[in-house]
This record gives structure tokens, C-alpha cells and sequence, in this order.
């Protein structure tokens, strides 16, 4: 389909997009949520916890877009269908799907119960089918749409200690690309983003810890773990006409640790 040629900063301008953004309350789903909304989307953020998502969702109103809050707990059909719904009764459509509702369990394979292992799967990677497929529905329906799944480097390398979180990872790479042939023909776009270590609540243990701080530092090799902001040029991208011809993809955004 011809689309009139966009210039410059135009083709990375959401405005008039609807965004949602699961595992918004605070990490990176908050900074990529606030991000969406400077480049012009109205978003839609969610957790499970009330309080944070509605103080998000006061912040993008006060950049002068709209916005919503809904509870959904991503390991649950009817909660992410009510969610999707919720979405577009509110805002109207959705444009832009954010998958990134994660947790981790970091432990050796020997000592991680079955219980651990299918919490994190569930969240992880059921999460993201679920979202996908009730968001997918909308879009493939309107016959436009971005769906961005929030993997980690775990999906290509791996460390001791992500049995379940790096197995969730390199199954969320497979799922982009069969959903990404899928929808192709109706014009939806399903890619990835594969950060590194960037510090918030999820890797609090971590940095916290001046070893495995230094590790990763050290093993990265622009030397430093990432700042939660230096992945809103990649979610933008990802979310706008800039990448109208990119899908499938996972982008890699970790200062070059997979690169050695
Ligand atoms: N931080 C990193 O270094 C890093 C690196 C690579 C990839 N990632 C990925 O980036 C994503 C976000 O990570 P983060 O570091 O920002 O984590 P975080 O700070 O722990 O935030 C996780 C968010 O997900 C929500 N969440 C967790 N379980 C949920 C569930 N069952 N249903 C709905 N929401 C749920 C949490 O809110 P509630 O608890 O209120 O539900 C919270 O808002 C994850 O997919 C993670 O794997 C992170």
C-alpha cells in the first residue's frame, strides 16, 4: 500500500496513536510509557498494582496526551481480554501494543521448583501471547498496528541461574516472528527489543550486589549497564512509520555484550 513519504522527525510522530503498555507501574514499561507519550501517543498503562499506573497515568496527561489505567494480571485470559477491551471502549483503537509485564526467578536449574519455573513462564511468555493475541485481533481488524515484545539479551546468550527467565526470552524471539509473518498482510508489525542490564526493581539484586555489579560492567563493552531512557529510541522506532518495513526483528540494545 503507497503511504504519502514522511521526512525527518515526522516519521517518528505517534500523535494520534493509541499506545498500551503492559507492566507499566515503574521500570522500564514507566519510562517507555512516558517515552510514547513525548513523541505524541495517547497510552494506555498496566500492572497489577493500582497506585502506580495511576500516578503514570496522571504524568502522560500532564505531557498533554491521554490517558488510562487498568488493572490486568497477564498470567489470566479473561484479565488480559478485559484489559484489551477496557483499551479500546476507552481510548477508541489501539496502534501500539508494549509487551513487558516480566518477573525472573534467578536460581540454578536444581533448585528451581516447577512452580518457580511455570510462574515465570506464565508471566513472561503466556503474558505476552495472551496481550498479543487480544490486541493482534484490534489490529489485524483495522489493518494497522505495532506489537513490540520486551525480550532481554537472555533470549540469545545465557548466564547460571535463568533456567525459566532466558528460556521465556528465547521463545518470546520465536513468538515475534511467527506472529510477525501472521499479521504481515494486514499491515501489523510484531518486533522485539533485547536490552542488557539496566537497573530497576528487576535487577535490584543485582546492583545491589558489587560483584555481580561489577560483572556486568565489566562484561559489557561500552563498560556500564544501561540507563532506562536509552531505550526509548528503540520503542519509539519500533512504535512509528519509521519501521513500517521492519518486522520480525528483535532489537539488540546492550552497549555490545552480545557482540562478543
Ligand atoms: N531491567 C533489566 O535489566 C531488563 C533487561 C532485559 C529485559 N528486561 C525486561 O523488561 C521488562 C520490564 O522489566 P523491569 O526491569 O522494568 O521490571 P520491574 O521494574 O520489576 O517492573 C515489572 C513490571 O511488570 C509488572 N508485572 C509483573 N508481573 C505482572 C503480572 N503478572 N501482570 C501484570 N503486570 C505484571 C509489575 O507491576 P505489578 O507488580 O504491579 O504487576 C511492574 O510494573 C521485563 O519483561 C523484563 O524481562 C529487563
Amino acid at each position: 500500500m503507497e503511504q504519502p513519504e514522511l521526512l525527518g522527525t515526522q516519521l517518528f510522530d505517534l500523535t494520534g496513536s493509541v499506545a498500551l503498555v503492559t507492566g507499566a507501574g515503574r521500570g522500564l514499561g514507566r519510562t517507555m510509557a512516558l517515552a510514547l507519550a513525548a513523541a505524541g501517543a495517547d497510552v494506555v498503562v498496566s500492572a497489577r498494582t493500582a497506585s502506580e499506573i495511576e500516578a503514570l497515568a496522571a504524568e502522560v496527561r500532564g505531557l498533554g496526551r491521554r490517558a488510562a489505567a487498568f488493572t490486568c494480571d497477564v498470567t489470566d485470559e479473561a484479565s488480559c481480554t478485559a484489559l484489551v477491551d477496557g483499551a479500546v471502549a476507552e481510548m477508541g483503537r489501539i496502534d501500539i501494543l508494549v509487551n513487558n509485564a516480566g518477573i525472573n526467578v534467578r536460581k540454578p536449574v536444581l533448585d528451581l521448583g516447577f512452580d518457580e519455573y511455570q510462574r515465570v513462564l506464565a508471566t513472561n511468555l503466556h503474558g505476552y501471547f495472551l496481550c498479543a493475541k487480544a490486541a493482534g485481533a484490534h489490529m489485524v481488524a483495522q489493518g494497522s498496528g505495532k506489537v513490540i515484545n520486551i525480550s532481554s539479551i537472555m533470549g540469545r546468550v545465557a548466564l547460571a541461574g535463568q533456567g525459566a527467565y532466558a528460556s521465556s526470552k528465547g521463545a518470546i524471539e520465536q513468538l515475534t516472528k511467527v506472529l510477525a509473518i501472521e499479521w504481515a498482510r494486514a499491515n501489523v508489525q510484531v518486533n522485539a527489543i533485547g536490552p542488557t542490564y539496566f537497573e530497576t526493581e528487576l535487577t535490584r539484586p543485582l546492583f545491589e550486589d558489587p560483584e555481580r555489579k561489577d560483572f556486568i560492567s565489566e562484561r559489557t563493552p561500552m563498560g556500564r549497564w544501561g540507563q532506562p531512557h536509552e531505550l526509548a529510541g528503540a520503542v519509539i522506532f519500533l512504535a512509528s512509520r519509521a519501521s513500517d518495513y521492519v518486522t520480525g526483528h528483535t532489537l539488540i540494545v546492550d552497549g555490545g555484550w552480545t557482540a562478543w
